[in-house]
């Protein structure tokens, strides 16, 4: 019997926290989804829930716009469980109330247990918990129960186990509840009855039959970066359908030292992939003189690319759909912090509009996947750890590390200091540890020594941070031997270069890349 994956859907009511919520039900090998808490009762009927988490969110239920569900959300009769300002609009809604607390709390807190419940089954009866809240349930509604308590929260947990129905004050999904983890899982396995079917294996096998019932005997195009999303496209596909699959990689002249070269022979070898590599190096240089402007030069990487990448998939026969590494958080409709509705829709594949203007349908296998998946996804079909764990790189490449003028010269000075700064990290076994480690051109020359002579040279800045998805970071305390061996090789073998300095900001207010 082949039964439909289970499904929780994550109502968001405007947290930061909901796709953290997601992630977690996933790890516990349950599927989730995220949908905005406005969305019609009808669509969550579609997506056959068989559970339901209410996010947390910024908003006080009892304000006039306070986020809301559809009501009809608590008629489903599927488990549901209510955390923070999910736990109390589930009161507010069900016939409860609640109030601003007399004195809020957040950071650590501990709560106690009160009774047996599904939710704490396994626990101790104190521990400690991460708080984030200025209002608390004041009454439950009817059939409730109170299931845990802090010495300011009273009804820091709530029940109504008839209904299936819990609610937590705390944010078992964040690090800081140690044992949130398997009070989700408890949620999951005691009230859902999950039966753990997310798994990334059982997700290759569909999502190739998918791939080969869409596709048929029709030609596919693919951008290949040498990233990990888009690799892990290419092999996918190639799987599901060998050499209907063509990938187009460009070399845009600003990419990482012999990337070029690497990504071709290796990708030939190992997965026999029907690759059309485009050399459009000077193409692009040419287009980039004189150019200093940062987001000018990122027009012109992305228009060039473009047209350079029509005119090949043009040459393609029977090409219908066009692939695309676009990832779940690129496509989820999420809730602003001011509960009105935001779409997060990123451009950040550099080829939008591609899909339009070349007629294409689009193939997207990683669409309902996170990052960590898609990772997983790349084990799975057996791709090295080494093209697994890159490090992020974008899409205008070292363009946005050459600040000022991009010339050959300077795209060569950058390419061997950046090497240097990779073969350290990697020598070092600081690689995996870090987000992303890079060096940046600077556009000044400062005075230096040499011999007896005085020199006039460039400044190149490390920047190696750490950081969980990109949208904050922080800069990485490296040993300074390690530092330091970095600045010596870099000095001593890049031809131009006088001074190493080391960018300690943080993000934000500063970003990742210096453009
Ligand atoms: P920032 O510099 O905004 O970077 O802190 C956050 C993350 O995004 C990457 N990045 C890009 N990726 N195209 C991409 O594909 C781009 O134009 C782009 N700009 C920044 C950056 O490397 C970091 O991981």
């Amino acid at each position: 019997m082949n039964l439909k994956t289970q499904t929780i859907v994550v109502l968001d009511f405007g947290s930061q926290y909901a796709q953290l919520i997601a992630r977690r039900v996933r790890e516990q090998k349950v599927f989730a989804r995220i949908m905005p808490c406005y969305a019609p009762i009808e669509e969550i009927r579609e997506a056959q829930p068989d559970g339901i988490i209410l996010s947390g969110g910024p908003a006080n239920v009892y304000a006039e716009h306070a986020p809301k569900c559809a009501p009809e959300v608590f008629e489903l009769g599927v488990p549901i469980f209510g955390i923070c300002y999910g736990c109390q609009f589930m009161c507010e809604a069900l016939g409860g109330n609640v109030h601003p607390a007399s004195s809020r709390e957040f950071g650590n807190a501990d709560i106690t247990v009160l009774g047996k419940s599904e939710i704490f089954a396994g626990m101790p009866v104190d521990m400690p918990v991460w708080m984030s809240h200025g209002d608390q349930v004041e009454h439950l509604p009817a059939g409730f129960h109170t299931i845990a308590k802090t010495s300011t929260c009273p009804h820091a947990a709530i029940a109504f186990p008839e209904k299936k129905f819990y609610g937590v004050q705390f944010h078992p999904e964040v690090a800081h509840t140690p044992r949130g983890k398997e009070i989700l899982r408890n949620f999951l396995y005691n009230v859902v009855q999950a039966r753990g079917d997310w798994e990334m294996s059982s997700f290759v096998e569909s999502a190739i039959a998918d791939i080969r019932a869409k596709v048929g005997k029709d030609n596919v195009i693919l951008g290949l970066s040498g990233g990990v999303d888009s690799s892990v496209v290419a092999v996918l596909l190639h799987k599901a359908i060998g050499d209907q699959l063509h990938c187009i990689f460009v070399d845009n002249g600003v990419l990482r030292k012999d990337e070029f070269n690497r990504v071709v022979n290796g990708y030939r070898k190992a997965y026999e992939l029907n690759l059309i590599p485009i050399d459009a190096s000077k193409l692009f240089l040419d287009k980039l003189a004189g150019v200093t402007d940062p987001e000018k030069k990122r027009k012109i990487i992305g228009h060039t690319f473009i047209d350079v990448f029509e005119q090949e998939a043009k040459k393609i026969p029977n090409a219908k759909y066009l692939a695309q590494g676009t990832l779940y958080p690129d496509v989820i409709e999420s809730v602003s912090a001011h509960g009105g509705p935001t779409a997060v829709i990123k451009s950040h594949h550099n080829v939008g509009g591609l899909p339009d203007k070349l007629g294409l349908d689009l193939i997207e296998p990683l669409r309902l996947l996170f990052k960590d998946e898609v990772r997983e996804i790349g084990a799975e079909l057996g791709m090295p750890e080494s093209l697994i764990w890159r490090h992020p790189f974008p899409g205008p490449g070292l363009a946005v590390r050459i600040l000022g003028e991009i010339t050959e010269e300077r795209v060569k000075v950058l390419q061997e200091a950046d090497d240097i700064v990779m073969q350290e990290i990697h020598a070092a076994g600081w690689y995996r540890k870090v987000w992303q480690a890079f060096a940046v051109l600077l556009p000044i020359e400062s005075v230096g020594v040499m011999g007896d002579e005085r020199t006039y040279e460039n400044a190149v800045a490390l920047r190696i941070v750490e950081s969980l998805d990109g949208m904050t970071a922080d800069w990485v305390k490296l040993p300074y031997e390690l530092l330091g061996r970095i600045s010596t090789r870099i000095i001593n073998e890049v031809r131009g270069v006088n001074r190493v300095v080391y960018d300690i900001s943080s993000k934000p207010p500063s970003t990742i890349e210096w453009e």
